[in-house]
């Protein structure tokens, strides 16, 4: 029985993760932890509720004696470290935040494993620390070319910026300490429980209160969209197989403009669900500060080092995550209820 340290697990991909896990091993124990800031929602955890290979607690991943507490009481094999502030518009709007729980609460992290983990001739055998990352953090692209793990770090917004100060003290502690870690670094999920405050899960939210689809700029940014699964499985191959100190990005080939993304939601929508919804909804405003104009993967090194690959292509991903909304209007609307429809309303009502 190995057991899993995972932070941000009542978010959108940490959920997904633990979700995955536990229906894929019967010998992974899970100890669970989040903030439960206004993206984590334990409702995303309900079918691992009574599953005694899941343990969740209530923690600041910035409260060290909270996080070595955990690591007295348990354990722990693997640190997976979803916690993070992710929303890059909010990032925009309040960066302390982001610079505390992405760089600090990744050095808090690291610093009680480290005192778990490190013996007097080197490391506990067996043990790693995986830091979930993003592409962003590679800054962005022009028409060509893709990121590769090579790519020197150039990230432009305070969210990409604190996601790789986390990544560089990661790189750091593997460097000076020799602690056994690995850096993922993925492109765009989309996918069950994602909190509607980003693209997709919004869209699909306001398509379906017939409510305008805020579109930024000129709406031909691109992203590279990966469905949620395959990057859970990505992550569980890099944490059994990935070669230690090592970085492995994460994409599947799948860029599409942003305006793509919406049609393509208003076209099912229209179809399978409200004919009335159409295009007039679509409307352009004012621009992100600072917006990334297209990211790209590169996954050659985890699909040859790892045999990783996407499952799920985007045609059929899409459909499979408008459906998830469709059978979880109640879970829509909880999580937005309160706090974050006040938040969404402020960033709307100029534009
Ligand atoms: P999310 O915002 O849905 O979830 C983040 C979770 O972390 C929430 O449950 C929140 O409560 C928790 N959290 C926040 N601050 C915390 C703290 N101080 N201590 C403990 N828990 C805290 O984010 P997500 O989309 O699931 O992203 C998960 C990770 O993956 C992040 O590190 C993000 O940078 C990275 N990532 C996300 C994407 C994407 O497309 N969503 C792409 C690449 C990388
Ligand atoms: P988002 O989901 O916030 O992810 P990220 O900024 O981390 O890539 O945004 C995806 C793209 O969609 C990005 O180019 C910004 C754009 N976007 C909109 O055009 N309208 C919106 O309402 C949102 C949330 C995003």
């Amino acid at each position: 029985m190995k057991t899993y340290l995972v932070t941000g697990g009542a978010g959108f991909i940490g959920s997904n993760f633990v979700l995955y896990m536990l229906k894929k091993y019967d010998d992974v124990r899970i100890v669970n932890i989040d903030k439960l800031t206004y993206a984590g929602n334990l409702e995303n955890l309900k079918d691992v509720e009574n599953n005694p290979n899941h343990i969740f607690r209530q923690v600041d991943i910035c409260d060290a004696e909270a996080v070595e507490a955990l690591f007295e009481e348990f354990t722990i094999d693997y640190v997976v470290n979803f916690a993070a502030e992710s929303h890059v518009d909010r990032s925009i709007k309040e960066p302390e935040i982001f610079a505390k729980t992405n760089v600090l609460g990744t050095v808090t992290l690291l610093n009680a494993a480290k005192k778990a983990w490190e013996t007097e001739n080197g490391w506990k055998e067996g043990v790693k620390y995986l830091q979930v990352s993003t592409d962003e953090v590679y800054g962005s692209l022009g028409e060509t070319g893709y990121f590769m793990e090579t790519t020197p770090l150039d990230p432009n917004s305070p969210y990409s910026s604190s996601k790789a100060g986390g990544d560089l003290m990661v790189k750091a502690y593997g460097e000076t300490y020799k602690m056994p870690i690995n850096i993922t670094r993925c492109s765009n999920n989309y996918g069950p429980y994602q909190f509607p405050e980003k693209l997709i899960p919004l869209v699909i939210n306001n398509c379906l209160n017939k409510k305008p689809l805020p579109i930024y700029g000129d709406g031909l940014n691109v992203r590279d969209w990966l469905y949620v699964e395959d990057h859970c499985k990505a992550i569980d191959m890099v944490i059994r197989n990935g070669r230690l100190g090592e970085v492995y990005n994460v994409g599947g080939h799948n860029e599409r403009t942003n305006i793509h993304i919406v049609k393509t939601i208003i076209e099912y929508v229209h179809d399978n669900v409200d004919e009335s919804v159409n295009e007039t909804l679509m409307t352009f405003v004012e621009d992100r500060k600072g917006h990334d104009r297209r990211y790209g993967i590169d996954p050659t090194k985890i699909k040859d080092e790892l045999g990783w690959y996407p499952e799920t292509p985007y045609e059929e991903g899409i459909k499979l995550t408008i459906k998830w909304y469709l059978d979880n209007m109640d879970w829509m609307k909880n999580v937005t209820s309160g706090e974050y429809q006040n938040y969404y309303n402020k960033m709307y009502s100029n534009k």
